[in-house]
Parts: structure tokens; sequence; C-alpha cells
């Protein structure tokens, strides 16, 4: 085991690696991650020969308690491409510490993944992003959360990371290509992450608004700058599946942005099938 302080995060990330090293033995290497956020796991079923490692057996691992995230690892092949998915995530407002938040993501990468897809279900602040409309990230706005790269520096990358690429732009015009190809419309904008588990108030999303942010979601942006830390290349897309608070009658509930995922789920699917293929 690589020297690093026992009762920290690093060293939990070092069991869980051992751990999953032993589990994975003979397998193939995954060079491609995937995060499946709220209402889209079923994506899941896509794998080929899959491999089913539950959270809750990976020694130190945070689990999620949310509905609709189900909490495993499963390794496998999309078409030709060996990946690792994470069938749910775990979010900040369940009461972990931010490090803990991405301690997934690093463990992915420390497994030798070279591209991340991360996904999430976010509300539209931009007038044309409606519910049931998918979203490439194009950029982020995390200043509202903790940075997870906060506290002693992680090995894998240096201590004053550039985010001035965090969706790798060859990575963004790929999906763009992917959905032209198979035919699915895709929006693009800038994501910004909240620290949940509250919806925004209105007078929220006029700020968010003017600071330059076109949809809004509990995840993701912490996440994506772990795995650039790690010089990881990582691209997103989110299902919008209801718009901000105060930009229409609805009240927000888990349950209807569930369900909005749940019927977005054909497009998405199309898109994320032909963007692993041509990545
Ligand atoms: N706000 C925050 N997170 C969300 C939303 C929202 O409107 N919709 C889905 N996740």
């Amino acid at each position: 085991m690589t020297e690093v302080s026992k009762n920290t995060v690093f060293y939990e990330i070092e069991r869980a690696y051992e751990y999953l090293q032993e589990k994975l033995s003979g397998r193939e290497k995954p060079i491609l991650g995937l995060v499946l956020g709220s209402g889209l796991g079923d994506f899941a079923e896509n794998i080929t020969d899959p491999f089913v490692v539950s959270y809750s057996d990976i020694p130190d691992f945070p689990t999620s308690s949310v509905e609709g995230h189900k909490g495993c690892f499963i390794f496998g092949r999309i078409g030709e491409v060996p990946v690792v998915c994470m069938q749910g995530r775990v979010h900040y407002y369940e009461g972990y510490t931010m490090q803990k938040v991405v301690m997934p993501v690093r463990l992915m990468c420390k497994l030798g993944i070279e591209k991340l897809i991360l996904t999430n279900a976010s509300g539209g602040i931009r007038d044309d992003l409606d519910p049931g409309d998918l979203m490439i990230i194009t950029d982020q706005i995390t200043s509202f959360v903790p940075s997870p790269l906060i506290g002693p520096n992680y090995e894998a990358g240096p201590r004053f990371p550039d985010m001035s690429n965090v969706y790798d732009t060859d990575l963004v015009e790929k999906i763009k290509a992917a959905a032209s190809d198979c035919g699915v419309e895709v929006k693009a904008g800038v994501y910004l992450q909240t620290t949940g588990p509250n919806y925004e108030t209105p007078a929220e999303i006029r700020l968010y608004k003017a600071l330059g942010a076109d949809a809004v979601g509990m995840s993701t942006t912490v996440e994506a700058m772990a795995a650039v830390h790690a010089g990881v290349k990582v691209a997103g897309i989110s299902c919008i599946t209801n718009k901000a608070a105060g930009l229409s009658d609805t009240h927000l509930s888990h349950e209807d942005v569930q369900s909005t995922a749940d019927k977005a789920k054909a497009g998405f699917t199309k898109l994320l099938l032909k963007t692993i293929e041509i990545i």
C-alpha cells in the first residue's frame, strides 16, 4: 500500500482500491468512467458482461440514501469500450465531506480511466431549457459549494490545478457530433452546483442567472474537479427535469424530477451510446 496516513480519505481510497483490484483480478481495465444521475441509472442495462460491486461491500465507501440512486459499480463493456459505471452517487447534502463525496471518482481515476462522463438531473434556468431537454455541460460554477480539493493535496495531481477547460472541448464537440448523428436534440450550457438538499428560492435563481448559470443541480461540479485534478478528461450531460424555482407555476419535487428523467431516457440512452462509440 502507498504511504498515506491512516484515518484519512486518501487511506480509504487505497483500501477501496486494493479491495476492487482483488475483486476484479483478470478482468479488463476500464478506460471510461460513467456516473449515472437521478432517474438515469437504467442506462447501465446497456453494459455487456456486467460485473457488479455494491458500494456497501467496499470498505469505507460512502453509500447513498437517495431514492433513484442504486449504489453499485458495474464493470463491463459498452460496444467495444471497457467501462466502469456508477449507478448512483453520494451528495454533500447527505452529510459527507466533499473529500468523501469525490472518493468514488478518485477511485475510478486510480483504476485507470482516461475519460469520465458525468450525468445528472437539473433545473433549467435559461429560458430555452425545458423539462426533458438534454444539455451538454460546457463549463461550471462551483463557487457555492466547498472545493473537494481543500486539505492536504491528493497525490494524483498538482496543488493548484488549472480549471479553464473542465469539460474537455474535444469531448464536447464529440457529444455534439454524436447528437447530430443519432438525431437527438441537445443544448449546451453552464451548470451551477448548490449544496442542496432544498431546491432554490426564486431570488437565488435570479442571482444564478445573473452570474451566468444555465442550469442548477446538487452534484457533478466537485466530481469534475476531482477528475480534472487527476488528469482525467471530463464530459457532462444534464437532463433538464424542471424549470428552476420561480420560472414556472409548478412546485418542485424529487418524484417529478425522477419521472421527467425517466421520460428523457430514450434520447439520453441513444445519445450516450453514440457518444461512447465515437469518443
Ligand atoms: N434544483 C436543484 N437540483 C435539481 C433541480 C433543481 O431545480 N432539478 C433537478 N435537480
